[in-house]
């Protein structure tokens, strides 16, 4: 199949429909005590979304064993995520890959929170590759060749990454904006959670802290079957999909040749100029 292109970004084909993108943007209607976890496609969107649920039960891991992990957190942009938000009261997680100049216009005079995970994007271009080929939902690359130049033209799923990625961090600076990294969450996950409390409002106690810790990490992770994407459909995906497939960070040095690296490298330090050092703590 191809993308489902929408206004110049091309989206995965099965999961969105035109009509679901566009109402999403328009009339989504946020709440203040909404939680929403935005990533560009491969960037820890899962690992975040088990960490926020976990946070949420304060450790205790029965809802992120019963219910899946699409549904506990859902697509803003998908048709079934969308129905399932606009129905449920309460405090809602919601997850979203849209481009900054979609977002629901709604969330800027509300207080809901947003968590932005980045990630080196070389890492995310290897993890795109190996995930959405077994999908189908997108334009299949014959080769990571071929996927290392669609990633830097933006024809991948949800566009650009560095547009996509220079847009929302222009919100950096805002109280309910947390950006965090997945080589910082990797490097010390312990504090970044107690980040993401402070953020919330939520106090854990050091044993609530550890389980949040155990149910969120990357064994306990692939071995829950409400979250390692087992029970992802036939009319979706290929042979399964392997959401939890290496869980390390730069992997793209066992699969960038020399020049790929460094054409990389040119068209990073052109596309981010301007933010400060420090931001990107892989470069
Ligand atoms: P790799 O393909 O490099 O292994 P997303 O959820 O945004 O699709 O991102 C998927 C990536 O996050 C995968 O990267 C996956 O392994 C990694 N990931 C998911 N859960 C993780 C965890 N608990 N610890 C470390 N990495 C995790």
């Amino acid at each position: 199949s191809d993308y489902l292109w929408f206004e110049g970004i091309p989206f995965p084909i099965i999961k969105y429909e035109k009509e679901i993108i566009e109402k999403s943007c328009d009339k989504f209607v946020f709440r203040d005590e909404d939680i929403v976890i935005l990533t560009y496609p491969k960037s820890g969107t899962n690992w975040m979304k088990e960490i926020v649920c976990l946070i949420q039960t304060k450790g205790d891991p029965s809802w992120i064993q019963s219910v899946p992990i699409w549904d506990r957190s859902p697509w803003i942009e998908s048709q079934r995520g969308y129905q399932l938000l606009i129905n449920k009261e309460g405090p809602r997680l919601i997850s979203s890959h849209l481009p900054f100049h979609f977002f629901p216009k709604s969330f800027f005079s509300s207080k809901a929170k947003i968590i932005y995970v980045i990630r080196n994007p070389r890492d995310v271009l290897v993890s795109g590759y190996f995930f959405w080929r077994k999908t189908k939902y997108v334009k299949i690359p014959e080769s990571l060749t071929t996927y290392f130049e669609w990633f830097l033209k933006g024809n991948v799923a949800y566009g650009s990454w560095f547009e996509h990625t220079r847009a929302w961090l222009s919100m950096r600076e805002r109280d309910n904006f947390l950006l965090l990294s997945y080589e910082d969450i990797k490097k010390d996950t312990k504090s970044t959670i107690k980040k993401i409390c402070d953020f919330l409002g939520k106090k854990l106690e050091p044993n609530e802290l550890d389980m949040v810790l155990q149910y969120s990490s990357f064994q306990a992770m692939k071995e829950n079957k409400m979250s390692n994407f087992s029970l992802i459909t036939k009319d979706a995906a290929h042979n399964g999909l392997d959401i939890l497939r290496k869980g390390m960070t730069g992997d793209w040095k066992n699969h960038f040749t020399v020049a790929q690296a460094e054409a990389f490298d040119k068209v990073f330090q052109e596309k981010m100029a301007g933010f400060p050092p420090g931001l990107f703590p892989w470069e």
